[in-house]
Order: C-alpha cells, then sequence, then structure tokens
C-alpha cells in the first residue's frame, strides 16, 4: 500500500469542482466544503459525496437524512473558505439561501443546486459514502469555482 504521503501529493494533482454541502437538524442549517462529488446515475437520479464521520455535518445529514450539494461559482471562493473552517455555532449568520424541497439550505448565486434524499450510506476508513436520490435541481449559467494543488481557481469557463 502507498504511503499517505504519496497518496496526498498524487491527489493534489487531481482538478476538482467544489460544492457545500447543506444540511439542517432540528431546524438549526449546517454547511460543509466537499469536492468528492459524483453523479451515480441517471435511474433513478443520484449522486455520491464522502463525508468525515468526525464532521459536524455528518450528524446533520444522517440524522435528518437529507442534504443539498451546492456547486460554487468561480466567485464564491469566500463560502468555500467559510464553510471548511471551523464555524461552531450559528454558521449562516450573513449568509443568503433559500429552500428547496428538502429544506436544506440552497446558496444563493451557487451555479447549481441538488437537493437529496439519503437514499444510502456505505462506511469506509474514516469516510462515509453518502448516496442522494435527488428530488430536485437546478442550475443557471457562469463560471465554477475549482480547487487545485491545495488553492481555489475559478475555471473561467462557461456553460449556457
Ligand atoms: C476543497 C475542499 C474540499 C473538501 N472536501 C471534503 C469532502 O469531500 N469530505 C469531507 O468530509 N471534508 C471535506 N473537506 C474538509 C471539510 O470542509 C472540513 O473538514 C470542515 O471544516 C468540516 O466541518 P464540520 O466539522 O463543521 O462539519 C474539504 C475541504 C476543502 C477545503
Amino acid at each position: 500500500m502507498t504511503s499517505a504521503t504519496a497518496f496526498r501529493h498524487a491527489m493534489r494533482h487531481v482538478p476538482t469542482g467544489v460544492t457545500v454541502v447543506t444540511s439542517l437538524k432540528d431546524g438549526e442549517p449546517r454547511g460543509i466544503t466537499v469536492n468528492s462529488f459524483a453523479s451515480v446515475s441517471l435511474e433513478p437520479p443520484s449522486l455520491l459525496i464522502c463525508i468525515n464521520r468526525e464532521a459536524r455535518s455528518y450528524l446533520f445529514i444522517s440524522t435528518s437524512r437529507v442534504f443539498c450539494v451546492n456547486v460554487l461559482a468561480g466567485d464564491q471562493r469566500r463560502l468555500a473558505e467559510h464553510f471548511s473552517g471551523k464555524v461552531r455555532d450559528r454558521q449562516f449568520i450573513e449568509i443568503g439561501y433559500k429552500t428547496d424541497a428538502t429544506g436544506a439550505p440552497v446558496l444563493n448565486g451557487a451555479l447549481a443546486h441538488f437537493d437529496c434524499e439519503l437514499a444510502h450510506e456505505y462506511l469506509f476508513g474514516s469516510h462515509s459514502i453518502l448516496i442522494g436520490h435527488v428530488v430536485s435541481c437546478s442550475a443557471r449559467s457562469g463560471s465554477p469555482l475549482g480547487y487545485f494543488n491545495g488553492g481555489f481557481h475559478d475555471f473561467g469557463i462557461h456553460v449556457d
């Protein structure tokens, strides 16, 4: 098996988009910056995210069994940093959002959102692979935020 250092080094060379996965528990919203996001299947519409079971957000998602994947736009780097920090409470003060089908926050300005019900969980290592059944989604035109070599970058490419 390869070393954690070699694995981390190689992963720095993998470009990804950046999302904020939101959820809520007892009416309190919570969000976490996540780049382990992929589409799973069209029938049924489904996606996956990998969440560290020690993250506060894990408890929110596993309890409420709903989450929303917000794909960040190139000008939303501040949100990516905010939701990867260790903000303990009242994380959504001064964060603009609406809600869709599940009630999980849909961040203003996101390029796309996928509102999900938790369909299945696979435990592996420190993380859980969470499969979401997409109950509602939408997208707008704009350039996405990317993550590469440990930093955020505006991809500078547009889709309509
Ligand atoms: C670009 C980026 C991508 C990340 N992707 C993930 C991810 O896919 N899964 C995860 O569990 N944490 C991921 N993290 C780390 C979490 O955002 C971070 O640990 C967060 O502060 C945990 O918050 P919580 O404990 O308040 O829920 C990522 C961080 C960054 C900066």
